[in-house]
Order: C-alpha cells, then structure tokens, then sequence
C-alpha cells in the first residue's frame, strides 16, 4: 500500500544546482592529508596517493576547500612552499596528524601540492586564508603568489617552485569560525578584520588579476551572531560597498551518538539533528537579505556532517563509515536542492579519514565510504534546476517533533529528463512511495538504490566496501508518468523520468 507520495512540480523552477553544492574539505587534521592524499608526512619524495587521487576523481568534485578548518588559522602558507627539506616542522596548533594526538605539521604537503591535486582531479580550489593569527598582507601575498601572472618577486617564487602559469584560484575564505578557534571574535570585531582582510585580499589585488575573486566570511550556527555581523560588515559608514560574495556557517550533527551503541531512537534523533540544517540556511540567508540590498550573497556550509563520539582529538577525528551516516548525508542533500536559490556552495567534512569522509584508508586499501555512494548517486542533480517537490510522508514523533521519513527532492537538466531523489530515513519499515512527476511520460524510468538489506550501522571495510554499490531498483510505471517503488528501510533511491 502507498503511504508516501513525492509531487515533482517540474514548471516549478526554484534555481540551478551549483556544481559546487557537492563540494568537499580538507584540513590538516588527522589522516586526512597525511596517510590519506600523501603517503605520509616524509618531505624528500612525491607522496601523492595514487590510489586515493584516482577515487576523489572519480567522484568528480566540484571544489575542495583546504587548509582548514582551525588549522587554517595558524598556518602560514609561507612554511608550505619551496623545496621540501628546507621547509621548517611546525606546531599544529589544534589537531594531531595521524591517529595520534602529535601535534606537528611537517609542511611536506603545501600549497604547490594542493593545488597540484586539484588539477589532478579537475576540481577548484578553494583557499582558507589566516584571519586569527594571520596579517592582510601575508593574505594578499598568499594570493599573488598562486594568482599573479607578472614580474614581481612572488609570482618568480612560485616559477621557481616549478610552476610558470598562475593557477587563478577563485575562492577565498577570509578566516575560519572566527567566533571561536579563529580568534573568538565578537561579530562586530570580525565584520571589521574581515573587511581589513578583503581589503587587500579582493578589491585592492583584482587590478592585478583582472578578474574577481570570490571572498567568503565564516558564520555560525548563532543567528544572532550572523546578524550583528552582517549588519557591521555591511554598514555605510565605511564609504565602500562591503566586498562579500558568500556567507557560510558549519553544521556538525551526532556528537551524542556513539554508532555501535546506538539504537533506533537515537537514530531518529540524529536524522533529526543533520536535518536542522533546512532552518541555518534559511535563517542565514535571511540575515544575508536583511542588509544585502546591493549585492547577490550565497550561502555556502562548508563544512557539515555528522560527528560522533568516537571522533576526537586522540583518533584524529576518524568514526565508523556506516550506512546511517550516508542516509543523513542523503536528507541533506535533499535540502541544498530545495534551497538552490540561495545555496552556492557546500563541502562536508571531511573528505578522507576524517569525520563523514567519503574515502578511507586502512593501509594499502583505499575505499569509497556509503557517504560517498550518496555523492555518486546525488551527482546527476549537478547543475539541473532544482524544481519543487510536494511531499506527503508518515512521521515519526522524536522529542516533541516530527521525523518526515520519506524525503526527496528533484532537478531538470537542460533535456528535461527530471532526476528524483528520495530517502527512506526510517531504518525499521518499508516505505511504498509513489511519484507523480508532472508533464512525464514515463517512457523512459531507470531507477537505482543504494543500501538494500543493509543495515544502518553496517561499518565499512576494505573487503565489503564494493557491497555498497547502487543497484537496480524494482518500480512499476504509469503512463502518466507515475511511478511507484517500494524503499526498504534506510535506503535511497535515484530515479531518472522523461
Ligand atoms: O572539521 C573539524 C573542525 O570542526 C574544523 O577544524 C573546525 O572548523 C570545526 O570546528
């Protein structure tokens, strides 16, 4: 029997799905750099992973955001460029490389290295520059140095490390959680460093790069936080129009939910929690369009995800890969498509090892996580126009709310072949759905799942990770364009209709 049913509204156009929406992170924190795109932390050969490269390419990321995170600000990008052996071995101010809690960066893997992987894997960078313990200038070098194409000492410094093109990289944050391991800043102080900092590093240096840089602040998940600081940056009494393209905000979800000793409600609770970031993007989009009137700012989270107990400091923040994290990472993306008419970005973290990441490595190996296999399967919404969906879904009561246990969402590429996906977040019943895509034959239905008969907390490995591959799903279609599935419990579905 039918107990949910999915409306895709395919004349209701919301906006396009930036590429960037699925956008990635990573810091030097942990095995994500080091034992994960570099084979370690060895400074006298090339150590890029091959293997792991091969993965992040094959996941076609959009754009990945590097240093960090709170790395970002206590790194001096100076300490990360020319020959490796004479790069100095520096504290890591907030995080242990590896999976013990040594807090120290050898520098083997800079900026040459990142943005060498970027071109690897065909992917934007996107540079966090030091706002917390770091100066404009050393910001606006940071900037010549990888961006500027003349003469100057900078741009012959980067020649000498063996690159002749600028990479004209695009993105720019301007510090990182600045509320806090960013130099725990009031809103009002960080509206002022941040329009010192954009100062030099956008306006003043676009002559020399003749096109814009894209400058992103970092918000919170306080509102009130957000607004005091738009309404700073933002005021007329500086004389010039503020210099911010993005806004973003970080949201973290499961930090009370230990996978293995987890059960069913507390899933429910933890889907409810990664879903709470519908409201941040909307409350932060409104404090963006309460004193934006002159500028188009995006919202950009970039940096999301769930974290549990088992991610601390003493295991470089490494937890379980399971098919429950992938299900919220699903729901979320769900959300970016719903609100595709202010979302420019996002980047979960981490990218490997790290927290959700979407690769892991045990030794030798190297595997997609069940987060990554949303990401293949999500990839088909990549710039689509987002169109509105109805949905009517059975809900579950958690703490006073309700859990929707079905969602979806749904995008038209520029053939208008639409793209449905949908995810069954009740990981204890099966969920009939039926789809009624508006205007569709349905001639044309292929229909994928991921995750049947596997159980939520299912922790990958090396040996089974191939065992979480989408498969064939079973839909029975209507002329009308109707088609109907049944999810098992906690999968999610890809359905394409013409
Ligand atoms: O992703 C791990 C940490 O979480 C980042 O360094 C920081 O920005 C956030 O608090």
């Amino acid at each position: 029997m039918t107990d949910a049913r999915v409306t895709v509204h395919t004349e209701a156009g919301i906006d396009r799905i930036e590429p960037e929406v699925h956008g990635h992170f990573a810091e030097h924190l942990g095995r994500c750099i080091y034992d994960g795109v570099w084979t370690d932390d060895s400074v006298d050969e090339e150590g890029f992973r091959d293997d792991v490269v091969d993965l992040l390419a094959d996941l076609e990321l959009p754009v990945l955001r590097w240093p960090g995170g709170c790395f970002a600000d206590d790194y001096h990008w100076e300490d990360g460029v020319g020959p490796r052996e004479d790069r100095p071995r520096r504290r890591n101010l907030f995080w242990g490389q590896g999976r013990e809690m040594i807090p120290e960066e050898s520098n083997a893997f800079g900026t040459d290295e990142f943005l060498e992987l970027c071109e690897r894997i065909d992917t934007e960078p996107y540079l966090a520059a030091n706002v917390g313990s770091g100066d404009p200038q050393e910001a606006a070098n940071w900037v010549e140095y990888v961006n500027y194409d003349g003469d100057t000492e900078l741009a012959d410094r980067r020649r000498e490390n063996g690159r002749d093109e600028p990479y004209n990289v695009k993105y720019w944050g301007l510090g990182n959680e600045n509320w806090g391991c960013g130099g725990q800043m009031s809103p009002e102080q960080y509206a002022r460093e941040y329009r010192r900092f954009a100062t030099y590093v956008g306006t003043q240096s676009a002559h020399m790069l003749d096109y814009d840089l894209d400058l992103i602040a970092c918000g919170f998940e306080n509102h009130e936080w957000n607004h005091r600081f738009m309404e700073e940056v933002s005021d007329p009494k500086w004389g010039v129009e503020f210099p911010l393209d993005h806004l973003t905000l970080h949201h973290y979800y499961g930090r009370t939910m230990s996978v293995p000793e987890a059960d069913e409600d507390d899933y429910d609770q933890f889907f409810l929690e990664a879903l709470e970031i519908d409201h941040h993007i909307e409350r932060l989009a409104s404090a963006i369009n309460a004193f934006s009137t002159t500028r188009d700012i995006g919202v950009i989270i970039d940096e999301w995800g769930s974290w549990h107990p088992e991610a601390q400091g003493a295991t470089g923040l490494e937890q379980p890969g399971t098919v429950l994290d992938a299900l919220s990472a699903a729901a979320v993306l769900d959300v970016f498509n719903d609100h595709a008419d202010v979302m420019t970005m996002s980047n979960i973290a981490q990218t490997v090892n790290v927290l959700q990441c979407l690769i892991e490595t045990q030794g030798d190996d190297a595997f997609k996580r069940p987060t990554g296999r949303v990401y293949d399967l999500y990839a088909p919404h990549k710039g689509n126009e987002a169109v509105t969906t109805s949905i009517e879904t059975p809900t579950r009561e958690v703490d006073d709310e309700e859990l929707p246990l079905v969602g979806a969402s749904a995008s038209v590429d520029d053939d208008g072949e639409v793209y449905v996906t949908a995810t069954n977040l009740d990981t204890r019943a099966a969920h009939t759905v039926e789809f009624t895509v508006e205007d569709a034959t349905g001639d044309d239905v292929d229909a994928t799942v991921l995750f049947e008969g596997q159980d939520a907390d299912l922790v990958v490995d090396a040996d089974n990770a191939d065992t979480f591959a989408a498969d064939d799903l079973d839909v029975s279609v209507d002329g009308d364009g109707t088609v109907t599935a049944e999810l098992e419990p906690g999968t999610v579905a890809g359905i394409s209709v013409e």
